[in-house]
């Protein structure tokens, strides 16, 4: 089990405070000056991925402190009762360990007494002869073709990672086969995915843990539907359509054949489940032996969180340096920035991965927190960003912390592209750590023909104060297994963050209350009645509703 400590009792959160005070008015700028060998200190490297954490407003203090802040918590602790197979999801008594669905050391790893590796590795077994006859060509649809069209039905967890992942490893794609996700219960999601396929050669994947999820159980539906209208036999949706899920019973309800279900088990949470059968739609489209490298990068990731020291540990480093704005300069957001256009549902897929995990204002002792919480995450690829709201990150009131992502090599060598957006993504954030000061932006003006009076004018607003903290992770290529490890390092850090917060990060009960007052209002939409039952707002909008519609 996970410990319960209140992190604002503990010692180092005190001297935590204190520090900070000392710490707010320094300019990064000076530390750089001050200490040559900041790069050197702060940053590490593990594989291909280097984490250059010097532009960040800490000092060796600072992390031994953040340091001592873990120990205190009991991260060890915690890491060890994950990846034994503890029930550190209380909530829900279950275990957590998606860690075992990407273990590739051999070794087994029990759940309430039970070795879950041999399964893992039967259905990794099953999707790797699915996904090849896939493929091949070898599996055929109801006219013979082969299969050129898949479209995974999901949402949240089901469709999240797995989109994220086929967009990020697009260069790594069998070329004559093209995927799509459908997950928002919006009919025109699904429209406009069934106008761009073919029934004849077109598979569908059913993702959902739980299989009753009423999105896509509307779209299944839906896709069932317009299938059989073109197929006119019921044998045919064998061929057509398979089923990721935990629940085998609903599934065989919905008419796909039992052996074209992939199974995953209740220790997967949703936003970790791309490493499990929920990965078929991604193993369909780079080819197994990609998916199997991606499992090796988390792997790896793993090992290294598992054994690493926290000074080394990137997982862990990322997450104390997320808690110090979080908690001590309150910070309120944290910007994810891929330089890498294929990585553009990166922020989106943690958006989930964080937010849905440490969004809770309930400690694990269940009593009302007393300090901040999970971060808002958002974030779009650069360059795009700078030409959208970096406007504020630099001059804007609000501190936010922003982790800069980037390939050193490109899968698209054209002239100069890759350089550019490289220098863009090196002057970012350097641009944000130094900032530009009142004498450099005078002499600028002044080369520039200004008149005094004219200079006078526009100083304030050319001046750049600067001493935003960055985080730059740097790696050689965007290949399968860097972005597992990648995927991995930033799941893990939830977790650190989670432990520290003392909450709860692999539940979500906060997503139910919206799910059931939709469900009492689907039959109110119905009918033509006036409705009464609510809140004066929600019937005032439901009553519009009913009168536009007409
Ligand atoms: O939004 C809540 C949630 O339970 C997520 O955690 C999950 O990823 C998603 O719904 C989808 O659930 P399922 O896979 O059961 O359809």
């Amino acid at each position: 089990m996970l410990p319960k400590i209140n992190p604002i009792e503990t010692k180092s959160w005190k001297k935590l405070e204190a520090h900070f005070k000392q710490i707010n008015n320094v300019h990064m700028k000076d530390m750089f000056s001050e200490d040559p060998e900041r790069f050197e200190k702060f940053s590490v490297r593990f594989n291909n991925i280097l984490l250059d954490y010097s532009k960040n407003r800490i000092n060796s203090e600072t992390m031994s402190l953040l340091n001592e802040l873990a120990e205190d918590c009991k991260i060890s602790d915690a890491i060890k009762s994950m990846f034994s197979g503890q029930h550190i999801n209380e909530t829900e008594d279950r275990a957590v360990l998606h860690t075992a669905l990407r273990n590739r050391s051999g070794k087994s790893v029990k759940v309430d007494g039970e070795d879950v590796m041999p399964e893992v590795n039967r259905v990794l077994e099953k999707m790797k002869s699915f996904s090849g006859k896939v493929i091949s060509g070898e599996w055929k649809g109801f006219t013979g073709k082969r299969i050129e069209h898949i479209v995974n039905i999901g949402i949240g967890g089901s469709d999240l990672g797995p989109y994220m992942v086929t967009e990020a490893l697009k260069p790594y794609a069998v070329p004559h086969i093209k995927t799509h996700y459908v997950s928002n219960v919006d009919g025109s999601h699904i429209a406009e995915v069934l106008k761009a396929v073919n029934p004849e050669n077109t598979l569908f994947i059913i993702a959902s843990k739980t299989f009753t999820t009423q999105e896509t159980m509307t779209n299944a539906e839906t896709a069932k539907a317009w299938f059989l209208r073109a197929a006119d036999n019921k044998e045919a949706v064998k061929k057509h359509f398979v089923a990721l899920s935990t629940n085998t019973e609903s599934v065989q309800e919905f008419g796909i054949d039992p052996d074209n279900m992939f199974e995953f088990w209740d220790w997967v949470g949703g936003r970790y489940s791309l490493w499990s059968a929920i990965g078929l739609s991604i193993a369909c489209t780079i080819g197994f032996d990609h998916f199997e490298a991606l499992l090796e990068g988390a792997h790896d990731m793993d090992e290294h969180f598992r054994t690493s020291k926290a000074d080394e540990n990137l997982p862990v480093i990322l997450a104390l340096l997320g808690i110090w704005y979080n908690n001590f300069f309150g910070a309120e957001s944290l910007a994810i920035l891929p330089y890498d256009q294929y990585m553009h549902r990166f922020a989106a897929y943690f958006q989930q991965g964080d937010m849905e995990s440490n969004g809770k204002y309930v400690d694990r002792s269940g009593g009302n927190v007393n300090y901040q919480t999970g971060p808002v995450i958002w974030g779009e690829p650069g360059t795009n960003g700078q030409h959208a709201f970096y406007q504020l990150i630099h001059q804007g009131t609000k501190l936010i912390p922003c982790d800069f992502l980037a390939p050193a090599k490109t899968h698209n060598l054209i002239g100069d592209h890759h350089q550019k957006l490289l220098s863009n993504y090196f002057a970012q954030t350097e641009a944000l750590m130094k900032g530009k000061t009142e004498e450099e932006v005078r002499q600028e003006l002044k080369s520039a023909g200004k008149s005094e009076k004219e200079i006078e004018f526009l100083l304030p607003f050319k001046i750049f104060e600067g001493n935003r903290p960055t985080n730059s992770i740097l790696f050689k290529e965007l290949d399968p297994k860097t972005l597992g490890s990648l995927i991995a390092m930033y799941e893990h850090k939830v977790f650190v963050q989670g432990v520290i917060w003392n909450i709860f990060s692999f539940d979500q009960w906060g997503v139910e209350l919206g799910k059931q007052l939709a469900k009492n209002i689907l039959p109110e939409l119905e009918n033509e009645n006036e409705i009464t039952t609510h809140d004066p707002s929600t019937n005032g909008l439901i009553n519009a509703y009913k009168e536009f519609r007409k």
